[in-house]
C-alpha cells in the first residue's frame, strides 16, 4: 500500500474495523438465538432503573394507570397497563386517587375496570408496541397520554413475553412470532370475553413490530382457523366463534414482511442490516433465507380482507407513516397499501381516491409521494386508507395528533374522510 497520511491511515483502519464488525454481526445473525435477540431486542430496556409499576414516574396522574398481570392462553404472565381517559378520571378523581394501587393481579378488582364497565360509551384502544423496551419506554407514554385525551377512550397495553417484567416460561424461552401473536390474541380475548367489552368499540393499534401483532390479532378474530397464522399459536378459551368486527385496525410504520424490511431497515435510523449487500444478491438472499420469523403482515392483511368479505364483516384498516421515518421507509407502507388495494380493484362499485403531493426542496423524498390514498367497497363494509404525514419519525409519531385523529375517526365510523393535508 502506498504510504498514507496518518489521518487517512487511521480512518482506513476505522472503516475496516467497522466493516468487520458489521460482517461479524451478519454472520452471528444466522444463529437463531442471536437473530431473535437482535430482532426482538427485548433485553434492551430501562426497567432496571425506572419503576414501571409506578406510572406517575412517566407523567400520569395518580391512579390514572393501573399496572396489572394478564395470564395468556399458554400461561405466561404479561405485565400490562390500563390507562384511564382524562374525562373519566376528572369525573371520578377522588375515588381513583384513594383507591390507587401498584401492580394488581386481577384487573377486574380495580376501580379502573369498574369505570370501563359501567360507562355505556366506553371505548378501548388495544396498543401493541414495537420491538425493544417495555410499556413505558421512550415515547410510548406520550402515546397513551395523547389517546387518554379522547373522551371515554381507555388504553390497554402489555409487554410481550420476555419483554420488561413479562415472563417467558415456555420454550424456546425467547420471544418468537407465534409467542407474541399468542400474547396479542390473549389480551384481545381477555378484553372481549372476560371483560365483555364490545369489539365495535375497540381499536387495535400497532406501531413498527407491533403492526405485525396487531394485524395477526385482527386476522385471528376474523378467521381463527386461518392458515396464514403460525400453527403453533396457543388458542384462547373460549375460541372466538364468529367473525369479529373491530372499530378499526390502525397500523403505524408497517412493512410487508421482515425479509423485505431488512433490505432497507436501519437500526435506530443509522445502522443498516442488509442494505449494503445490494450489489451481492446471493449473500443477501442467503441471509434472508435464514430468517426464522418472517412477520408476513401483507399476506395476513390480505387474508383479513378476504375473510371479512366472505363473512360480510366490516373491516377498516388505516395505515399511517411519517415521511421522515429514518428506520422504516414510508415506501414500505405504500407497498402494503398497494398490496391491499389490488384486492378491491375489479369489484363493483369500488371507490378509490388519492391525493398526490409534489415535494420540492431538500427533503429525503423524491417528487410524487402519495399523501393520502383510500379504497373502499361499494357498501362501505371494507376500507383501507394510507396517510403519509410529514413529521414524527419512527417512534414519536404515535403520540402525535394524526394518530389520535385516526383513532377518533375509527370510533366515529368516519370512513374515507379526506384528512386535513398540510400544504407546502
Ligand atoms: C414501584 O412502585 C410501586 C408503586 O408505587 C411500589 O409499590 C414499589 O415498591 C416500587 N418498586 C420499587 C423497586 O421501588
Ligand atoms: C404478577 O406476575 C409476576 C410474574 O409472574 C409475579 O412475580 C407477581 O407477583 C404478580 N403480581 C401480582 C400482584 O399478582
Amino acid at each position: 500500500m502506498a504510504s498514507l497520511h496518518p489521518i487517512l491511515k487511521k480512518s482506513y483502519w476505522f472503516l475496516a474495523i467497522l466493516g468487520g464488525l458489521w460482517a461479524t454481526f451478519l454472520i452471528l445473525l444466522i444463529n437463531p438465538t442471536f437473530q431473535r435477540h437482535a430482532l426482538y431486542a427485548h433485553k434492551i430496556h430501562t426497567a432496571f432503573w425506572n419503576n414501571i409499576s409506578n406510572p406517575e414516574e412517566f407523567g400520569f396522574a395518580k391512579g390514572q394507570v393501573t399496572p396489572f398481570n394478564l395470564t395468556t392462553s399458554d400461561r405466561e404472565t404479561l405485565f400490562c397497563w390500563h390507562v384511564l381517559p382524562l374525562d373519566v378520571y376528572l369525573d371520578n378523581e377522588n375515588e381513583i386517587v384513594q383507591k390507587a394501587t401498584g401492580l394488581v393481579g386481577d384487573l377486574q378488582e380495580t376501580i379502573g375496570y369498574k369505570l370501563l364497565q359501567r360507562d355505556p360509551k366506553s371505548r378501548v384502544v388495544v396498543n401493541f408496541h414495537g420491538n425493544a423496551g417495555h410499556v413505558a419506554q421512550g415515547y410510548r407514554p406520550s402515546t397513551y397520554r395523547s389517546l387518554s385525551g379522547i373522551p371515554h377512550t381507555h388504553v390497554l397495553t402489555c409487554d410481550y413475553r420476555g419483554f420488561g417484567h413479562s415472563t417467558i416460561h415456555n420454550p424456546p424461552h425467547i420471544p418468537t412470532e407465534a409467542g407474541l401473536i399468542t400474547d396479542g390474541i390473549s389480551l384481545t380475548s381477555y378484553l372481549l370475553t372476560t371483560l365483555q367489552h364490545p369489539a365495535d368499540r375497540t381499536v387495535l393499534l400497532g406501531q413498527s413490530m407491533g403492526t405485525v401483532i396487531a394485524s395477526a390479532t385482527a386476522l385471528y378474530f376474523a378467521s381463527p382457523s386461518t392458515s396464514a397464522l403460525p400453527p403453533t399459536i396457543a388458542h384462547p378459551s373460549p375460541l372466538p366463534n364468529s367473525a369479529t368486527a373491530f372499530a378499526g385496525v390502525i397500523l403505524i410504520s408497517p412493512f410487508p414482511d421482515l425479509p423485505e424490511l431488512l433490505q432497507s431497515y436501519k437500526i435506530s435510523g443509522f445502522i443498516p442490516v442488509l442494505a449494503p449487500l445490494k450489489g451481492y444478491p446471493k449473500i443477501a438472499n442467503y441471509l434472508s433465507s435464514k430468517i426464522i420469523d418472517t412477520w408476513p403482515t401483507l399476506p395476513r392483511l390480505q387474508a383479513l380482507l378476504t375473510a371479512s368479505a366472505a363473512s360480510k364483516t366490516p373491516v377498516h384498516i388505516s395505515i399511517l407513516h411519517a415521511r421522515n421515518d429514518p428506520d422504516i421507509s414510508f415506501r414500505l407502507s405504500e407497498a402494503v397499501y398497494a398490496g391491499l388495494e389490488t384486492l378491491f380493484l375489479g369489484d363493483e362499485n369500488v371507490v378509490a381516491s388519492e391525493e398526490r403531493r409534489t415535494i420540492h426542496g431538500g427533503e429525503r423524498v423524491k417528487r410524487g409521494a402519495f399523501a393520502y390514498r383510500s379504497v373502499e367497497d361499494g357498501d362501505r363494509m371494507r376500507s383501507v386508507e394510507l396517510e403519509i404525514v410529514r413529521y414524527g419519525g419512527h417512534n414519536e409519531v404515535v403520540g402525535w395528533s394524526q394518530v389520535s385523529l385516526a383513532v377518533r375517526r375509527a370510533f366515529k365510523g368516519v370512513k374515507s374522510l379526506r384528512p386535513g393535508l398540510d400544504v407546502e
